[in-house]
């Protein structure tokens, strides 16, 4: 079965064909990164409007490079949350109308399910059960992931999400929106332990995290340097806000993979394209005999092939697809509740 994937729930617009037996044909995305840039953060209304503009080339530019038409399509899987509510309102309107005139139906898809599946569109695919770290935008948690729909959360933030927190920060250091990418290559060239940042919750005991308190620190350290900021400076406390950042993360990783009794660790989300946390993930992975697996880099940030990927994982575990025409959306949505076990 082919199915089409619509991400559009935040400041990209992603379209993919992926095959049940195939697996991903083609996969089309446009970012929203630039116009937004201007504004220091994502603008919900503006966001709605282009993803409208974007949809129908990018459609076309996903059939053709597959060689596909539309007739081939067998269903329609779109994200129906959770993000923002403009934003999903195009993609859905649009799944929802085209399965109806194509007359076939729709998979709505949870966001995080399509990163948190990300990873098994690599060549080297993780096998359930594992534990994911799903570090984006909005989110970061710790989850074993037992199979399709079977999630446990082990833990998460109580504040701001991990990326929010690399934008925040890079705010604070003078970079643009989002500066999660632009903070880490900015870090790079800082030197090592000249600042030394909180690690808030490191010893917590349990697998929540917390980093609204280090965005915080990041910002009296800037206050402490007065108007002028020098470069040095900014390398140095990019260099030293990734350093906690990493740990962090590594750490609660690690005790995941402990009490699980796991020894596979699958990273989804826009921060896992980090390189740093990568290396230092890699590097424990070694010492400590477990595995890291990650989405392709272009799989780690929002796109298609996450969403067409998780609607056709869905129905083939048994989920039905839904008879189009029903514009349904779910701006806010634990992913818990698409799982058939618990929380912790
Ligand atoms: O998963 P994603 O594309 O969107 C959400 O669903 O939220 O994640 C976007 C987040 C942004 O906060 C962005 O700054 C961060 O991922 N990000 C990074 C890097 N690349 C993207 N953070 C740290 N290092 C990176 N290289
Ligand atoms: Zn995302």
């Amino acid at each position: 079965m082919l199915v089409l994937g619509i991400e559009s729930s935040c400041d990209e617009t992603g379209i993919a064909l992926y095959d049940s037996a195939a697996g991903l044909l083609s996969h089309a995305l446009y970012s929203q990164v630039a116009m937004h840039a201007e504004y220091g953060g994502v603008v919900p209304e503006l966001a709605s409007r282009d993803h409208i503009r974007r949809v129908v080339p990018l459609l076309r530019e996903a059939l053709s490079k597959a060689g596909r038409s539309l007739t081939d399509v067998g269903a329609v899987a779109y994200t129906r949350g959770p993000g923002l509510a403009g934003a999903l309102l195009v993609g859905c309107a649009f799944a929802e109308a085209l399965a109806l005139a194509l007359d076939k139906p729709t998979i709505p898809v949870h966001h995080l399910e399509g990163h948190l599946l990300s990873p098994l569109l690599s060549s080297d695919p993780p096998t359930f059960p594992f534990v994911a770290l799903l570090v984006s935008g909005g989110h970061t948690q710790l989850m074993r992931v037992d199979g399709v729909g079977e999630y446990e959360l082990l833990g998460e933030t109580l504040d701001d999400a991990a990326g929010e927190a690399f934008d925040k920060s890079g705010k604070l250091l003078g970079l643009p929106y989002p500066g999660g990418a632009l903070l880490s290559k900015l870090a790079v060239q800082g030197k090592p332990e000249v600042y030394k940042l909180p690690r808030p919750m490191l010893h917590s005991g349990d697998l929540n995290f917390s980093f609204s308190g280090l965005k915080t620190a990041v910002l009296m350290l800037v206050r402490e340097q007065g108007d002028d900021l020098s470069d040095e400076f900014k390398a140095n406390a990019a260099r030293a806000f990734q350093e906690a950042m990493v740990e962090v993360l590594l750490k609660k990783s690690l005790m995941a993979l402990k009490q699980t009794g796991l020894k596979q660790l699958v990273v989804a989300g826009g921060v896992g394209a980090n390189q740093q946390l990568r290396s230092t993930l890699n590097n424990e992975a070694k010492r400590k005999h477990f595995r890291v697996y990650y989405p392709e880099l272009e799989f780690c940030t929002d796109n298609g092939a996450m969403i067409a990927l998780a609607g056709c994982l869905r129905l083939q575990s048994g989920t039905p697809a839904k008879e189009a025409g029903q514009f349904a959306i779910q701006p806010r949505w634990p992913l818990m509740e698409m799982s058939t076990k618990g929380c912790t």
